[in-house]
């Protein structure tokens, strides 16, 4: 009976086939809008254009530096793409931690802290008298005006740093190197992950077209044609779509599915209102809708005999690592139990195994949303191209999809029911975001695309 209970408080959370197709409908509707040229100001789903109008082909190469900001640390890494290995190499690399205090504080202040560790990286390596191309990924929306000069609409996973929102990245950057004056750095290509992940991926195998993360936030690129990207001059080609789904809901399109404890972690996070699909997905918010929905089933006495710990009423305490541990196919039980113990909860076996169907049902959500949001973007591109069969690859990232258990298998197999006539290839991406962002600057320098006349990216946006 008490199980009966809890599986009815965890219906909401499960969604069935017929609800994910009709999420899919409202994306696709959303994606439409955020490419038209009149509607895309107030489309909550950006599909920002990228000005990547080419993935690799082969005879990139060169030596680059790499900055990696968006996740849980800034890395620096130099970069080398070898043409006659067929290979990225990463020389060498460094994290750099980003104290709380940056992620709120003043933009300067951050772009001081990464500039300085750029500095220390370019001394251990001896690197300070050469004059690299610098390939920067910063995975924040921003609105893309050519390649070196992206303005943040707004921050998003945890970072709120003032006088950034509506500034040029690329210009804020260089002004902090500039403040130091003890080095230089070559041209600058701007780069979101999911951009970095597609064309890191694109290296190795060309059909990759769509770049997918699912990491502290989530998000997805692909390669749109050109001639519906309405706010872009010219008709021919394709071009890189940022989509930006994590901002699919704002406008209350989710508002059937946005359970109670969805607007609990909307409300206490520090951007309210914004990325209603990402903290319905993402590792920076799934451990704490698990925790709000324990909390509630303890206060129904579903749970640890009705009686709550401290840390179950602390934000934040209950890891998103955690989900992964427990749904361990192995081990999880055993996991729970520990977990729980360190929680200072009292519990009994039935707790244990009800924790992990509330990891269970909470991972499987996000896989199912995630599938509902990219079989959207292939069969758009399905269509896109009159085809009735597509066969393409996504590049992949993020620590929800790595470290999780079982939720590729989910999220795959969802894929399948949902956009039965594409044939979707799975790549993890190694490196994305550093690899990809040296990839980038690459494809912009190409010999063989300057020579064809063609150009790999625009630097202007019509
Ligand atoms: C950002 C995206 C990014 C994604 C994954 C989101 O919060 O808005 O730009 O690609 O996180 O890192």
């Amino acid at each position: 009976c008490e199980t009966d209970k809890v599986q009815k408080y965890l219906e909401p959370f499960r969604l069935s086939l017929e609800k994910l197709q009709e999420v899919s409908v409202r994306l696709r509707k959303d994606m439409k809008r955020g490419l038209g040229k009149h509607t895309h100001h107030k489309a909550p789903v950006k599909m920002l254009p990228t000005f990547v109008r080419a993935t690799p082909d082969g005879t990139e190469q060169g030596d680059f530096l790499a900055l990696d900001l968006g996740g849980t640390n800034f890395r620096v890494l130099h970069v080398r793409i070898s043409e006659e290995e067929k290979k990225v190499i990463k020389m060498d690399s460094q994290i750099c931690a980003i104290p709380q205090e940056i992620m709120l504080g003043p933009g300067v202040q951050l772009f001081d802290h990464i500039a300085a560790c750029l500095s220390e990286f370019l001394d251990s390596q001896n690197l300070k008298g050469q004059t690299l191309p610098l390939g920067f990924t910063f995975s924040f929306p921003c609105e893309q005006k050519e390649i070196d000069k992206s303005i943040l609409i707004r921050w998003t996973k945890g970072f709120n740093c003032s006088g950034v929102e509506g500034e040029d990245v690329v210009k804020l950057l260089k002004e902090a190197i500039q403040r130091r004056g003890d080095y230089n750095i070559g041209s600058v290509a701007m780069v979101n992950d999911t951009v970095g992940t597609m064309m890191s991926c694109g290296y190795r195998d060309q059909s990759c077209e769509i770049g997918m993360i699912i990491g502290t936030g989530t998000n997805a690129c692909y390669m749109e044609e050109m001639k519906n990207v309405k706010r872009v001059e010219g008709e021919d080609g394709r071009m890189c779509i940022n989509t930006e789904w994590g901002g699919f809901g704002d406008d209350g399109a989710l508002s059937d599915i946005h359970t109670q404890a969805d607007k609990e972690v909307d409300k206490t996070s520090i951007n309210p209102g914004v990325h209603i699909f990402e903290k319905m997905i993402s590792g920076m918010y799934l451990g704490e809708i698990v925790r709000l929905v324990l909390l509630d089933l303890t206060k129904e006495k579903l749970l640890f005999k009705g009686e709550v710990s401290e840390a179950l009423t602390t934000p934040g305490k209950f890891e998103t690592k955690f989900i992964s541990e427990i749904e361990e196919p192995d081990n999880g039980l055993e996991n729970a139990k520990k977990i729980l113990t360190e929680l200072d909860l009292k519990w009994n076996l039935v707790d244990a195994r009800v924790v992990r169907l509330v990891c269970d049902t909470i991972s499987s959500r996000s896989a199912r949303l995630c599938a509902a949001a990219l079989a959207t973007i292939a069969k758009r591109i399905c269509d896109n191209r009159g085809l009735e069969h597509l066969k393409t690859t996504v590049g992949v990232d993020g620590t929800v999809y790595r470290k999780h258990p079982n939720f590729s298998d989910e999220l795959q197999e969802v894929v399948h029911l949902l956009a039965p006539k594409c044939e979707i290839k799975f790549l993890v991406s190694e490196d994305g975001s550093g690899k990809g962002a040296a990839m980038v600057t690459a494809v912009a320098q190409r010999p063989a695309t300057k020579e064809l006349g063609q150009t790999a990216f625009s630097f202007q946006q019509g």
